[in-house]
């Protein structure tokens, strides 16, 4: 059987994020991927309101689209998270992501122990915290047991940064962005292989 990749995108737009994601995902199908994508845009999900129900109940008690993003990350062996920056860091939709996921970890501790995760950033500006963004999506792949991986030196240091310059069209010209990708999506795919991280079931 394939491995699963997830791709996640933070943007409620279909425009730079989504692109660069989606090239992502093309990339790791190239290599014999399964993958699968999953855009906040046109989705519900609220943000965490700390009722703590997931630990009494083990479930979240926002029945909302978050429940179709439990089921892919408990298939994924792989994760990718997309966010575009929004005041130097990832857009509170990527952030609602993140903190929903503690009713995973209040269900299964280990659910989302082992997976490969690597992140992409996007900003309008140059250096508008696009750094900072991959350190937030590594932080979160950290505290879940998650193995976050970067492109290494020379061009991807952290992950996939890309200057959108606000269009889709800024993106698509972001030669060193796309150079940086590539070497973050080998290196993902080499830990991929590496180790081998278990896919179950929610
Ligand atoms: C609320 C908001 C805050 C933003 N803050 C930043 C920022 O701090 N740094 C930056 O580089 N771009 C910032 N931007 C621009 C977006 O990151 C940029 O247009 C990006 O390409 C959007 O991704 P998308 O095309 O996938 O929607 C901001 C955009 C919005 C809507």
């Amino acid at each position: 059987m394939k491995k699963l990749i997830l791709g996640i995108c933070g943007s409620p737009r279909k425009q730079a994020t989504d692109y660069v994601l989606k090239e992502a995902l093309d990339q790791m199908e190239e290599k014999g991927y399964e993958t699968e994508f999953f855009g906040v845009r046109g989705k519900e999900i609220g943000a965490c309101r700390h009722c703590d129900y997931c630990l009494r109940k083990k479930e979240c008690f926002l029945k909302d689209d978050m429940y179709k993003l439990y089921e892919l990350l408990g298939k994924a062996q792989g994760i990718i998270i997309a966010s575009p920056m929004y005041n130097g860091g990832i857009s509170a939709q990527t952030k609602a992501i993140m903190d929903r996921c503690r009713a995973l970890g209040a269900a299964d501790y280990d659910f989302l122990r082992g997976k490969i995760g690597m992140g992409i950033s996007v900003g309008g500006d140059r250096a508008g915290g696009q750094e900072l963004a991959l350190q937030q999506i590594h932080t979160y792949y950290i505290l879940n047991g998650i193995i976050p991986v970067s492109g290494g030196s020379f061009g991807a240091n952290l992950g996939a940064c890309f200057w959108s310059q606000d269009t889709l069209k800024g993106v698509q010209e972001d030669k060193e962005g796309f150079r940086g990708l590539k070497k973050t999506v080998d290196m993902f795919a080499r830990y991929l292989e590496r180790y081998n991280p278990v896919r179950h079931e929610p």
